[in-house]
Order: C-alpha cells, then structure tokens, then sequence
C-alpha cells in the first residue's frame, strides 16, 4: 500500500512513522509513505494556502488551490488516483470497520484539514471522504492522519504476524475486549481471577466471553445495540431470501 500525505507539518510525523508496527510494515515493504509539504503549493512570494472567510469570522481558510494543485502534482507523481481522505472534525467518524475498508486499497491520499477550516469545494471537488477521530477538536488534522494511519496499516495483509493477528482485535468483533492479567498471581492485595490461572483452556475461554460481554453491557450498550441490528438484519434477509 502506498500513504501520501498532504500537510502543512511534514516534521510531525517522522518520530511516529518511525517507530513499531509502523516502521515494521514499512521494514517488510508492506507500505510506504510520501510526504508533501503543502506551502510548496502555496500562493505568491509567501506561499500563502489560506486566506480569509467569506462572509466574515474569525481564523483562515485553507484554499482550494494550493490542495487541488498538490493532489494533482501527488497523483501525476504515483501514477494514479487515490482513495482520498481530508481530516475533519465534521466527517464521518473512524471506527474498526471503516478502518478494515480503507486497509483494501492499494493507495491512500490524507489530506490534513488545518487552521479554522477549509474551503467546502475541496471536499466536493476532489470527492474526499472527511473523515473524524472522535467529537473533539485538534489543533490539525496531522495528530488525526497519523491515527487513520495506524488503525488501517495494522490491518493491512501481512504487517501483524500470527501472534498479535487483528482479528483478536477487540472491535473486529465488534465489542470491547477482556481483562488481561500477568505475573505476579497477587498484586497490592489484588488477585488474578482465579479462572485464568487454572490451566483450564474451556474455563479460561468461557471466562473470556463473560467478561467481555459484561464489560460491552456496562461502558458501550451502543455496540451490543449495534450488532444486535445487524444481527437482525442478517435474519431478516435471509427469510426474505429463497
Ligand atoms: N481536525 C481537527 N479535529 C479533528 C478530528 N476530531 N478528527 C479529524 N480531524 C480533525
């Protein structure tokens, strides 16, 4: 898979691309990653990319013609056209599912949404996704990038081995995952459940499924809600079905 990144903070993400599964994906030629320094696209003698809004208010703008014109550069340069991602607290929010479909793609494009906002004609024109990481607001989009970017290249063929597979992931299943306990058996007057250290694989299983089905209940009931509606669906398909 290969990342192109579009930002006005190139330096951000060195010390992140360069460390663990990362640095690993990229050590196994499973990804590689291109960075685009947005004010070389920029306007005039200062290379300016904002600019104010119409219409009033406060803070800049990121102008559609730096970014259409860095796309347009980045894609000549890749030989062809991305998927394209623009950071923003008002897209669509990440979750394990958009991740796994953004991990089947041969080529993504981020563009790092930065300042107040951006022109609306950038995502319309070039058709970009915005995508969000959670209801908050960043400073910018790169903290953003870097997350969409190691969420989906973990799920990327052949970058986790066996061991640490994302299908064990705990949102692959679409709930949250189990407590996990190691050495020492009793900690500050806190003991390990008595089932894992039972050496018993059905009783440690079945603790497991309890604990994450209770711990799912308790802090995220949307996710129980969630897979019981597709659940349903899946039924209701299927008796509609031949
Ligand atoms: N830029 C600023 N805030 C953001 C958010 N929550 N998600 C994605 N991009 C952002």
């Amino acid at each position: 898979m290969r990342v192109d990144i579009l930002t006005l903070f190139p330096g951000m993400f060195a010390p992140v691309l360069g460390e663990s599964i990362l640095r690993i994906a990229q050590e196994k030629g499973r990804v590689e990653f291109h960075l685009h320094d947005l004010r070389a696209y920029g306007e005039g003698t200062r290379r300016n990319v904002d600019d104010r809004p119409y219409g009033g208010g406060p803070g800049m703008v990121l102008m559609c013609g730096p970014v259409f014109r860095a796309v347009e550069a980045i894609e000549r340069e890749a030989g062809g056209r991305a998927r394209r991602v623009l950071t923003s607290p008002q897209g669509r929010l990440l979750t394990h599912d958009l991740a796994l479909g953004l991990a089947g793609e041969g080529r993504l494009l981020i563009i790092c949404g930065h300042y107040e906002g951006y022109d609306e004609r950038i995502p319309l024109g070039l058709g970009a996704e915005e995508v969000s990481i959670g209801d908050y607001v960043l400073t910018g989009g790169e903290l953003a990038a870097m997350v969409i970017v190691d969420a989906v290249v973990r799920l990327t063929p052949g970058v986790l081995g066996d061991e640490e597979s994302s299908q064990r992931d705990c949102f692959a299943q679409g709930l949250l995952g189990y407590p996990q306990y190691t050495r020492p058996a009793e900690f500050a007057g806190m003991k390990a459940p008595e089932a894992l250290l039972s050496g018993d694989h059905a009783r440690v299983a079945e603790w497991r499924a309890a604990e994450t089905r209770l711990r799912t209940a308790q802090r995220r009931p949307d996710l129980l809600m969630r897979r019981a509606r597709i659940a349903v669906a899946d039924l209701t398909g299927r008796k509609d079905g031949p």
